[in-house]
């Protein structure tokens, strides 16, 4: 990680500073004028101090309408901070990042290797680039259902059977916490010249920490996206686009994450990145110490409690993993994930990040406390008594079946179906159709139908059994898949 930086800069913070102590009138954006026009409810709920710094990026935190330099100073410390040559910042989450760094790098019709577990905003940017994936499976545990990354050997099959690929991009971590060996997979995209490109929405702490998996560019990726809100401390929205080495021009990855952002962003929200990069670069070892001391204190605790397991790297027999992250499974109390969070929310007033068939994952950040994790835990082992004597046998989570997760064949690229003629039929009906749409059930998030998949009997009947015993999934038009929406053939 670069330092020759003076890391105790926030040129955003600054100039927001500067702005207010001038005591500018604005006849410009945002109309509310520093609160002044603002609904009153809504301006007691947000507080005036907040609303005094939703300035214009150009004429407000940049003395010019066209400026930029404000901007382009934080973004160096950034880049010096995350380990990158440019870095970018994205006020629509890595969603945006997904979206610029296809559109730079792929034209319609390239061959693109991707990781099957990719999130809806990389299959977008399918759609957007027009680019014909190469999907690699990730690799599965073969009893806790979770992805266990892509093998680097999987990516070289797929590059020597697709030598003009003109990019791999893969999810690392998952969202249960799970790299990939980013810097053995960095080794072979390099040896075959392309780019490599890693969807680190889940990553932003890595690299700030020797605990944590090391981070995408730290590992040899050319491009990574990762969502500075999830697990650090900057505002809902913001991320960082991280761009290095010279298979890609940063230039097209400028002008192509200026295409797909508002041409207004938020100042709080660049502000928070900018403050956010000082608080990583000046203390985030620290920071993260503690946070992966109280997770891993949380982690001890809660596998106490009987009938309810969390992930770690022992229990996945991998070697890096993201400590932060409790992904606890309450199976053995014969609760769903969805029931276990309603409980926590109700009774406990505790909110989990997500929840599934099998348990729910509860993050741990720069944020928490004793006292947070306290809470957590005495919550658990109180409903964990509760439930004791009662039979766990709910019937086994639905486990993944290989095969339904498993790319198959694909008729179109994902825009080719998102853009032809569709109907929707009873799913059962939908053997050998071509899917229009994605599904994406949890767990394990990993989607079984993408546009342009051919839908076969297994994807059928797993999707099938998971939507009757209730299992979540993001996607489709019919979140209960009673039908699904397929490509009308001519
Ligand atoms: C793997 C992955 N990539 C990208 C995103 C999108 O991130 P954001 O919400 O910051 O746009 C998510 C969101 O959950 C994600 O899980």
């Amino acid at each position: 990680m670069a330092t020759a930086m003076d890391h105790r800069r926030a040129p955003l913070l600054d100039a927001i500073r500067r702005y207010q102590a001038d005591g500018v009138i604005p006849f410009s954006t945002p109309g509310h004028k520093r609160g002044a026009g603002i609904d009153r409810e809504f301006g007691e709920l947000v507080g005036s101090s907040f609303l005094s710094l939703d300035i214009p990026l150009g004429g407000g935190v940049d003395d010019t309408h066209f400026g930029g330099d404000t901007l382009a100073a934080a973004e160096t410390l950034a880049a010096a901070a995350w380990g990158a040559d440019r870095s970018f910042f994205l006020v629509n989450g890595s969603s945006a990042g997904n979206h610029a760094y296809l559109l730079a790098t792929l034209r319609p019709g390239d061959e693109v290797v991707v990781a099957r577990d990719i999130h809806k905003s990389l299959l977008v940017a399918l759609i957007l680039s027009g680019a014909v994936p190469v999907y690699v499976a990730p690799r599965l545990h073969p009893i806790l259902d979770v992805g266990l990354g892509v093998d680097p050997d999987d990516i070289a099959s797929a590059l020597e059977h697709h030598p003009r690929a003109k990019l791999v991009a893969l999810v690392s971590p998952s969202y249960c916490g799970v790299p990939s060996d980013i810097a053995a997979i960095a080794a072979v995209t390099r040896a075959h010249g392309v780019p490599l490109f890693v969807d680190e929405a889940w990553g932003p702490h890595f690299g700030f920490h020797p605990a944590l998996p090391p981070s995408a560019m730290a590992s040899g990726a050319d491009g990574a996206v990762t969502s500075t809100h999830k697990v650090l401390g900057a505002l809902t929205q913001s991320a960082i686009l991280n761009v290095r080495g010279d298979l890609v021009d940063p230039r097209q990855v400028k002008t192509a994450v200026g295409m797909v952002q508002t041409t207004s962003p938020s100042v709080p929200i660049l502000a928070s990145i900018d403050a956010c990069r000082r608080q990583m670069a000046l203390a985030g070892t620290g920071l993260l110490e503690r946070a992966a001391a109280l997770a891993e204190d949380a982690r001890r605790r809660l596998r106490a409690v009987p009938g309810v397991d969390v992930l770690g790297a022992d229990r996945l027999g991998i070697t890096s993993y993201d400590v932060t992250k409790l992904v606890i499974d309450v199976h053995g109390l014969g609760l769903t994930g969805f029931e276990l969070e309603a409980i926590l929310r109700a009774r406990f007033h505790l909110q989990p990040e997500m929840s599934d068939l099998v348990g729910c994952i509860c993050l741990v950040s720069i944020g928490d406390s004793a006292e947070t994790i306290d809470r957590l835990v005495a919550a658990v082992a109180t409903i964990g008594r509760e439930r004791s004597g009662r039979s766990a046998d709910q019937g086994q989570p639905l486990r993944s079946s290989g095969a339904a997760i498993a790319p198959g064949r694909q008729a179109l690229s994902p825009r080719e179906a998102f853009f032809a003629p569709a109907r929707e039929v009873p799913l059962v009906d939908a053997v050998g159709c071509v899917s229009a749409e994605l599904v994406i059930p949890y767990p394990p998030g990993i989607p079984v139908l993408a546009p342009g998949d051919i839908i076969d009997m297994d994807k059928v009947a797993y999707l099938r059994e998971g939507a009757a015993r209730g299992m979540y999934l993001s996607g489709p038009v019919d979140g209960r898949l009673e039908t699904v929406r397929i490509v009308v053939e001519d």
